[in-house]
């Protein structure tokens, strides 16, 4: 069964809680699918997970398209949320609907996340009136790094919490089908958690939300450098790999691998007759 965004809404009403988690390529999403979670977001943490730069600014459309493409090969149930990158739905309603439109025509996502609250409501009003679906994300929002001093937590002052409900109140009032709330503190992702109709998906917002979300190589101890407080280590994928190709290389030099086993015999005729 493919979930659709009807089903989050209807987790949310029964207070089923439900988890989130980033894929960026077909195995990765086959494996996460299969285990049953739900909801797969292609994030524009690629650029700081797969592709190795130090922010989500540099990702590109071309990007995103690539990998949303290997994802959505991969997943059968879960519903896929394409990363709309830095400035491809600034500039304008008709960049944002027409990249948008590429991730659902081209990529083959379900639906399309963008950050920013009030300030995008209008962008998402009009994706929603044209049938493609959103994901909200507001608190610590990424491409907005530099403006933010970095990855601080957002919402702590009684005008930052304020302006954060206002955000989340937009989105929903937008069309919005769920909202990320990143790195805000838990007493006030719950309260906005109560005040939506739609399933809030928290990542560094506490036990209050309807939804988590992690980015899928901090939990399983392949991110190099810095992993935020948030996330919960279920692997050691790094040790287990170094381990692996240090084995491999081990084998090699000594002659160890490849043996008959991992190897094509010839027809004895055929061997003798070149080596005649
Ligand atoms: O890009 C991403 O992975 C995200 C999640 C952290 C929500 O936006």
């Amino acid at each position: 069964m493919r979930y659709r965004i009807h089903h989050f809404r209807e987790m949310k009403e029964k207070g089923e809680k439900f988890a989130m988690l980033t894929a960026y390529d077909f195995n990765t999403a086959r494996i996460i699918d299969e285990a049953g979670i739900p909801l797969i977001l292609v994030g524009d943490s690629l650029g700081n997970v797969v592709l190795g730069y130090e922010t989500t600014i540099p990702v590109t459309m071309e990007d995103m398209l690539h990998h949303c493409k290997a994802v959505v090969r991969g997943a059968k149930n879960a519903l896929v949320v394409g990363d709309m990158p830095f400035m491809t739905y600034h500039v304008s309603t008709e960049d944002a609907l027409r990249n948008a439109a590429r991730f659902i025509q081209e990529a083959g996502t379900q639906a399309v996340k963008l950050e920013g609250g009030t300030v995008v409501a209008e962008k998402v009003r009009r994706l929603v009136e044209c049938g493609i679906p959103v994901m909200g994300h507001i608190g610590l929002t990424p491409q907005s790094i530099h403006q933010l001093g970095g990855a601080r937590i957002q919402g702590k002052t009684l005008e930052a919490a304020r302006k954060l409900i206002d955000d989340a109140i937009a989105l929903e009032q937008a069309g919005a089908f769920s909202v990320v709330l990143e790195t805000v503190p838990a007493p006030l992702a719950a309260l906005i958690t109560r005040k939506l109709t739609i399933p809030t998906i928290g990542i560094g917002a506490g036990p209050g939300c309807d939804g988590q979300v992690q980015v899928i190589t901090d939990i399983l101890g392949l991110t190099s450098g810095y992993v935020p407080k948030h996330a919960r280590q279920y692997a050691n994928l790094n040790e287990i790999i170094k381990k692996a190709v240090t084995t491999y290389q081990e084998e090699v030099k000594h002659g160890d691998f490849p043996t008959d086993r991992e190897s094509f015999p010839l027809d004895e005729e055929v061997l003798a007759e070149l080596n005649k």
